[in-house]
């Protein structure tokens, strides 16, 4: 067996599926950022964890207003996914910088993102320090997708395609491929 250095351990559990998480200032200025790590953790209620790094100008937005929102990036987002990982919203309005469009959210200050296949809106009920992350536990209040590739029940894989994470520069998708024309 190979060594694995403590840098890419976590690289072990990927690849992982990426979201795109929204969240606002206090004046509903809104941000956003790519997520690999996020998790369904609870049924009952239902309950999901992003565990987000303390450096980001996106985590004192969440720990200060409380709540945060999902939304699932297609695959034809591969690039605008990349740049969202890579710019901060402290330095400059992300969402037009990258070409993503805020919709107002149903239930949030913070808003989905437009181009998005599926949006969780959460409400923070449970803030866990995890080492340089803080894991964001979130209530979901609402939910819903684009019927066109989410049947009620599931993604349907022949309508989209998923983006998942494997580390670095490395990324698979899963069902349609990521061709920037790919319109959903
Ligand atoms: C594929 C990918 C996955 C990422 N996953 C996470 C993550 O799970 N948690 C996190 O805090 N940052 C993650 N990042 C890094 C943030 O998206 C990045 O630091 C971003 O610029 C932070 O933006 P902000 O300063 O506007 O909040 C990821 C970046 C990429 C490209």
């Amino acid at each position: 067996m190979k060594e694995v250095s403590k840098e890419v351990v976590y690289r072990l559990l990927h690849p992982r599926q990426v979201v795109l998480v929204t969240c606002a200032d206090e004046r509903g200025k809104p941000n956003l950022l790519t997520v690999a790590w996020s998790t369904p953790l609870s049924f009952d209620p239902p309950l999901v964890g992003i565990s987000i790094g303390k450096n980001r100008y996106s985590h004192g937005l969440i720990s200060r207003t409380k709540e945060f929102a999902v939304s699932v990036p297609p695959s034809s987002l591969l690039e605008k996914v990349k740049e969202c990982g890579k710019l901060s919203g402290r330095k400059e309005d992300k969402f037009r910088k990258v070409g993503l469009t805020p919709q107002p959210s149903r239930r949030l200050r913070a808003p989905v993102v437009k181009e998005g296949i599926a949006h969780l809106e959460c409400r923070v009920v449970k803030e866990v320090e995890v080492g340089d992350h803080t894991l964001f536990v979130g209530e979901v209040v609402e939910a819903y997708a684009d019927g066109r590739c989410f049947d009620g029940e599931k993604f349907d894989p022949e309508r989209v395609g998923l983006i998942y994470h494997l580390g670095g520069a490395h990324f698979l998708f899963l069902g349609r491929s990521g061709k920037k024309n790919d319109q959903i």
